[in-house]
């Protein structure tokens, strides 16, 4: 779908994600929902805490969980993944703290394997994620799941590419502070979820996206393997549908 701008873009995304929301609450059931961080869902996450703010949407019947978070960094740090959730959604709105999961950058080395298993048994305690939110980065990759990950993968620790460090390093001080390393949930993981929504906005997003939607199906571009999953819809503005 491609929308003139990614602020209309984002009101239909928010929409959606409320009326899953309310129709999950209607029936006394959970919504579990698969949250992403970047600049791309920021003005969902707005719309979000305004829908709570003006319209009563309530978040309390709200599991969610997040894609990702650098190894190394915590809630502290303004650059960690939680921070931003906080930041942006969860402290506007009436999630409980216990519903929130974000993997923790702070899982002690020879630990992590046995966490990334954990987080993947909580999900599927769950039945699994009713929407998956994401974004997509320069690389190919949805989370962290840099180039060379599987269609199977699940969640574990990753190395992040040169070109992720280069595009995130506006939030840091250099490059040289943005971690090498990356706790993220897997290809696999994501492609269980029930619904998908994709965000790609700007020229600089273009040549991704022809790759991801009309390439060949390649672990050189992890968000290619969306191609293989039932009920995805790629959300984007036209400067990066541009080559489509
Ligand atoms: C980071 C995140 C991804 C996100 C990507 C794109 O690398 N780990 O989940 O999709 O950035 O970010 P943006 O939306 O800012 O282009």
């Amino acid at each position: 779908e491609v929308f003139e701008g990614s602020d209309e873009a984002s009101l239909v995304i928010a929409q959606e994600i409320a009326d899953l929301i309310r129709s999950r609450e209607a029936k006394n059931e959970k919504c579990i929902l698969g949250l992403a961080t970047g600049s791309s869902p920021i003005r969902v996450y707005a719309e979000l805490v305004r829908m709570h703010k003006k319209e009563g949407l309530s978040f309390q019947n709200v599991v969610s969980f997040n894609l990702d978070e650098y190894y190394g960094l915590d809630k502290t740090d303004n650059q960690s993944y939680i921070h931003f959730m906080h930041y942006h959604l969860f402290d506007h709105v009436d999630i409980l703290p216990e519903n929130i999961n974000v993997p923790s950058g702070k899982i002690a080395f020879e630990h992590i394997a046995e966490y990334c298993t954990q987080y993947e048994e909580k999900i599927e305690s769950y039945g699994g994620l009713d929407f998956q939110l994401l974004g997509i980065g320069r690389t190919g990759h949805i989370g962290f799941n840099e180039p060379g990950s599987k269609i199977s993968s699940t969640t574990r620790m990753i190395t992040l590419d040169y070109l992720t460090r280069q595009d995130n390093a506006f939030a840091f001080n250099s490059k040289a502070d943005v971690p090498r390393k990356a706790v993220t949930m897997g290809v696999g993981t994501i492609l269980k979820a029930k619904r998908i929504v994709i965000m790609a906005y700007g020229m600089k997003k273009a040549e991704i996206v022809k790759k991801t939607v009309e390439g060949e199906m390649s672990t050189d571009v992890p968000a290619t393997f969306l191609q293989t999953h039932g009920d995805v819809t790629f959300v984007m503005d036209e400067n990066a549908a541009k080559d489509l």
